[in-house]
């Protein structure tokens, strides 16, 4: 079979756009063959390209060269095919297919290219296996869903420019090869060829660089910037991925939310969906935790309940409960009929949950029938289902699922030393049978209406987080950002590490985290007593900020910011479970790039050149 020259034909259309009105038009389409059917002197073909599939036929008494040609071509051959549209005969039309109506009779046919038979076939709608996908990246994006999120992705990406231009943002790069910042994950590290033994970090954020351009007068900035982090991989979480990052000079928090929430509500109107025009909901961090037992509360599912009022201390000794510890409860809603071998199970799963950790649960039951949370059925039946109702705002049904939990006297220390930690503990456990459930009853189901999406903003997070490992305090969201003014003054900074606020924020979206932010410190002071409470020397902090330091000293205008995780964001917007959905060229859970086969080693002259050797860890 000999291939053809395209020449100086064009293509006039695409495959997805003929209808009933161009028909009767002499039509060019270029694309790759989708299906092929072979009726003999008839072939039809789907041809398509990024934006569908049109049906072309191939008829010998039309042109019985076409026609040979067509014979030869194989699925993902790449043609182009010159005809004139007809509407298709009394009862052929597809009503499947948006070009179902018509169908493009071909009088001539170009051979482009051929095509091995790929190892899977972007025309069927069964997926092959992920690393097959991800080493045949270029067929896997030839797939419909593939090519819609991408189409997603690059008109949200638009919709949040366009918006931050038009509130006064200027667009300005900031560099890949620079010096590590504190973002709490590992560095990628560069090694320069000109300074032996010194190296660039890639940026995790760039954060201290968009606080220098406040620092330079740049008012309102934004970068959809790439960041680089060496950490363990999760569905949610990349090496390299893009951040919509923005940072304002004199703002109160209430300006950064306005902005984010505006950028949202366009990129969510460029995907299709108009969010309700009203504020997304706060919440503080210590609400969350205690209404939600995490610091992203997915609010497609009530809050939990606090049941320890409705018990009695009377009650507390005779259940063995320890009497000063909170009673939790929650409901699951949906869970439908769980027959008694179920509910055991239930029971026994929940209590291996908790292991030996003192937790325990007082009782399982389904709202309104059997609720056998004796000798208290009643009261906290009651309690649940006002949640329940609150939530759905009708009543809770006999499908739902309560639970109640109960700590027991004689607690480990892991409440002594956090006391947030039976929230989250239940949280976790809330969150754990919501997903048991979810695929079988629905609970998270995407319909892609407005009323899917829950935002809500956590705001006061900590200051400081106790790591047990090396016994220090840490930044819990990063050095920069700044302390209630109040824990300032009170001395709470170094006299109670564990209780000072910052004015630190997320914003979240049905459990995941989208966005960080938070007003910065803008006194060098201030940033100096920060790093010292983080066990940071003033010769540390010199050595590795000195230069950020420096510059707080030439007249830093208060700031605050926030950066989105771009891919998060078209990850939800797709209904994709996994970011490697939404990311054209993405690493696997292992940081491996299976089509380019990186990371590699290089040859010795390389190494020699930026004076490296490798060594081998055992
Ligand atoms: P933070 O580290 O919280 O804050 O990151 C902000 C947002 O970036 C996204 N994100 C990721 N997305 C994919 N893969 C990852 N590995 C990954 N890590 C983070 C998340 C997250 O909410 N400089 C600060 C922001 C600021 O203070 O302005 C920062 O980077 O959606």
């Amino acid at each position: 079979m000999t291939l053809d020259f395209l020449g100086t034909l064009q293509r006039t259309h695409t495959c997805g756009e003929l209808r009933t009105t161009h028909s009767g038009q002499t039509i060019t389409l270029m694309g790759w063959v989708n299906r092929r059917r072979d009726h003999g002197n008839l072939i039809f073909l789907d041809l398509r390209d990024r934006t569908g599939i049109t049906q072309v036929v191939l008829d010998k008494e039309v042109s019985p060269e076409a026609h040979a040609k067509a014979e030869a071509a194989r699925p993902e051959y790449v043609i182009a095919v010159t005809g004139v549209l007809r509407n298709r005969g009394e009862g052929l039309a597809n009503p499947n297919m948006p070009t179902g109506d018509v169908e493009l009779v071909a009088h001539s046919l170009l051979l482009l290219n051929d095509a091995k038979t790929p190892p899977f076939s972007p025309a069927e709608d069964a997926i092959a296996n992920e690393e097959v996908r991800l080493q045949y990246r270029y067929i896997d994006l030839r797939r419909a869903e593939m090519q819609k999120n991408f189409l997603v992705r690059s008109r949200v990406a638009m919709a949040i420019r366009n918006y931050l231009v038009s509130q006064g943002f200027l667009e300005i790069e900031t560099p890949f090869m620079t010096r590590s910042t504190p973002e709490g994950a590992r560095d990628y590290l560069v090694p320069s060829r000109v300074h032996p033994g010194h190296f660039y970090a890639l940026p995790q954020s760039p954060q201290i660089f968009k606080q220098i351009l406040m620092i330079s007068g740049f008012d309102r900035y934004f970068q959809i910037a790439r960041c680089f982090r060496d950490e363990d991989l999760r569905a949610d979480r990349q090496p390299e991925f893009t951040q919509i990052d923005l940072e304002i000079s004199f703002p109160q928090m209430s300006t950064i939310f306005a902005v984010a929430e505006g950028f949202l509500h366009a990129a969510f109107r460029a995907a299709g969906i108009e969010l309700p025009d009203e504020p997304f909901i706060q919440m503080t961090y210590d609400q969350a935790i205690q209404k939600y037992g995490i610091d992203k509360p997915d609010m497609r599912l009530p809050a939990m309940v606090d049941l320890s009022a409705t018990i009695t201390p009377e009650l507390r000794e005779s259940l063995k409960i320890d009497p000063t510890l909170p009673i939790l409860g929650f409901t699951i809603p949906r869970v439908s009929t769980l027959s008694g071998t179920q509910r055991r199970g239930l029971v026994d799963e929940i209590r291996k949950f908790f292991g030996d950790s003192g937790l325990d649960f007082l009782d399982v039951a389904r709202l309104r029938t059997n609720a056998t949370f004796v000798p208290l059925a009643e009261t906290i039946e009651g309690r649940l289902s006002a949640e329940m109702s609150r939530f759905n705002g009708v009543s809770h049904t006999s499908e739902d699922l309560a639970v109640v939990i109960t700590p027991k006297p004689g607690t480990p220390a892991m409440w002594n030393y956090d006391p947030q930690w039976i929230y989250k503990r239940i949280g976790a456990l809330r969150l754990e049978l919501a997903k048991k459930f979810a695929d079988k009853h629905k609970l998270f189901e995407q319909t892609q209406t407005a009323a899917d999406f829950k935002f809500l903003w956590v705001t006061d997070f900590p200051m400081y987080e106790w790591n047990e490992e090396t016994k220090t305090w840490d930044a819990a969201h990063h050095p920069f950002t700044s302390p209630h003014e109040e824990d300032i003054k009170s001395g709470a900074l170094v006299n109670d590490k564990g209780s000072v606020r910052a004015l630190a924020y997320d914003v979240v979206l049905n459990g995941t985290e989208l966005g960080s932010g938070s007003i910065r410190i803008h006194r060098k002071d201030v940033q100096s007593e920060i790093f010292r409470s983080l066990g940071m020397s003033d010769e540390e902090a010199k050595a590795r900020f000195g230069f950020f330091l420096d510059a707080l000293e030439y007249g830093t205008p208060p700031h605050g910011g926030i950066a989105l995780g771009l891919d998060r964001i078209v990850m939800i917007l797709a209904g994709a479970q996994s970011l490697r959905e939404v990311i054209a060229f993405p690493k696997t859970a292992k940081a491996i790039d299976l089509m380019v086969d990186a990371p590699t080693t290089v040859s010795d002259a390389q190494l020699r050149e930026l004076s490296l050797r490798t060594v081998t860890r055992s």
